[in-house]
């Protein structure tokens, strides 16, 4: 793939560790693992005893059921899951109907015209809004306080919309606040603009594959993100890592076969020669997952945390613990 040049490197200062954020936005390109690094980094901040809230943004509850496996839906209200941790799902009209609520003070009223089909077209329309009303949320529920004045989250993890969508999702606010000169719509954008602009507050976590494609919009997502948007992103995920191909003690198996003579034959295996070729296809494979690892850390000048490819799949608890932990461990590397 063409290399494009390196992007700015990061700010030098000492990052905020991953758990001592208060909002982390976990996206990447589509079927890259947003929700399952998102439901791994809520698990292991609960775990560490911090109280957490998973925020799902898509139309379905996948966050939910990867966390408690069988539990009915949680919707836009949440419902705590495990010990210290809630999962919600933002529903834009929801939020909108919130909102609006709180600001006109007639419910009734409000959830009469959100009801409303002609209503519903027009906002479809409307570009930006459900952006900006989900944000706007999101903010609402990081400036949320118990009785004692503490915050109501240590940290929320936003499973965010697949890269193309990301990038304009987050933008949204800093185009609106450019756009308005005054009134509540502008202050309510600029609040959350600077809350998305503030390293010590939120981050961007990008998840990719070892994959050419992936590699490739992580690379623009960071660019126009972190040096264009001026939104902390200080690691990137790279999950999925197939192990070596060969067992350990035959590391070399392939050159082992290749030194063969290609029609030799043990017992009822294939010629040697089939064999060597299997063994060169596996080891390519993972010699060119290994490349696209490398170009991941040098086009975008960012530490990675590698995950494991899960063999037996990802499936509740149990399994993204293992995710967990790898992305807790990699904290000290990646500071
Ligand atoms: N480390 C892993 N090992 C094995 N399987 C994984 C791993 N991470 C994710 N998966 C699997 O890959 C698939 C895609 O993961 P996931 O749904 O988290 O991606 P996504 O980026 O959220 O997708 P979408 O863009 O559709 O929202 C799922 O089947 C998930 O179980
Ligand atoms: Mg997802």
């Amino acid at each position: 793939m063409d290399r494009p040049p390196p992007p700015a490197p990061a700010p030098s200062s000492a990052p905020t560790p991953l758990l001592d954020r208060r909002l982390v936005i976990v996206t990447g390109k589509g079927g890259t693992g947003k929700t399952t690094i998102a439901a791994a980094l809520a698990l292991a901040a609960s775990r560490a005893g911090k109280r957490v809230l998973a925020a799902e943004t898509g139309p379905d509850e996948h966050l939910a059921r990867l966390l408690a496996p069988g539990s009915p839906p949680v919707g836009y209200l949440g419902r705590e899951l495990l010990p210290g941790l809630r999962v919600m799902r933002i529903d834009p009209f929801e939020a909108l109907s919130e909102y609006l609520g709180l600001q006109i003070g007639a419910p009734r009223l409000v959830r009469r015209m959100l009801s409303n089909r002609a209503f519903h077209q027009l906002m479809a329309a409307s570009p930006g809004w459900r952006e900006l009303i989900t944000l706007g949320k999101l903010w609402h529920l990081e400036q949320m306080t118990d009785g004692q004045g503490r915050p109501s989250w240590d940290l929320i993890v936003v499973d965010a919309p697949a890269t193309g969508h990301g990038v304009a999702f987050l933008n949204v606010p800093s185009v609106v606040a450019s756009a308005v000169r005054s009134g509540p719509l502008r202050r309510h954008s600029q609040a959350v603009e600077d809350l998305l602009k503030d390293p010590a507050r939120t981050l961007l976590l990008p998840v990719t594959l070892p994959e050419e494609l992936p590699t490739r919009e992580t690379t623009e997502l960071v660019k126009r993100l972190r040096d264009e948007a001026g939104i902390a992103i200080d690691r990137v995920v790279v999950n999925c890592i197939v192990p070596q191909p060969f067992p350990t003690g035959l590391a070399e198996l392939d050159a082992a076969l290749a030194r063969l003579s290609p029609q030799l034959r043990c017992g009822e295996l294939p010629s040697a020669g089939a064999l060597t070729h299997c063994a060169s296809f596996l080891r390519g494979r993972h010699d060119l997952s290994l490349t696209h690892i490398d170009l991941v850390g040098e086009l975008t000048g960012l530490p990675l945390v590698h995950l494991p490819f899960l063999a037996a799949g990802v499936t509740g608890p149990d399994t993204l613990e293992i995710l967990s932990r790898g992305l807790v461990a990699a904290e000290a590397y990646a500071r």
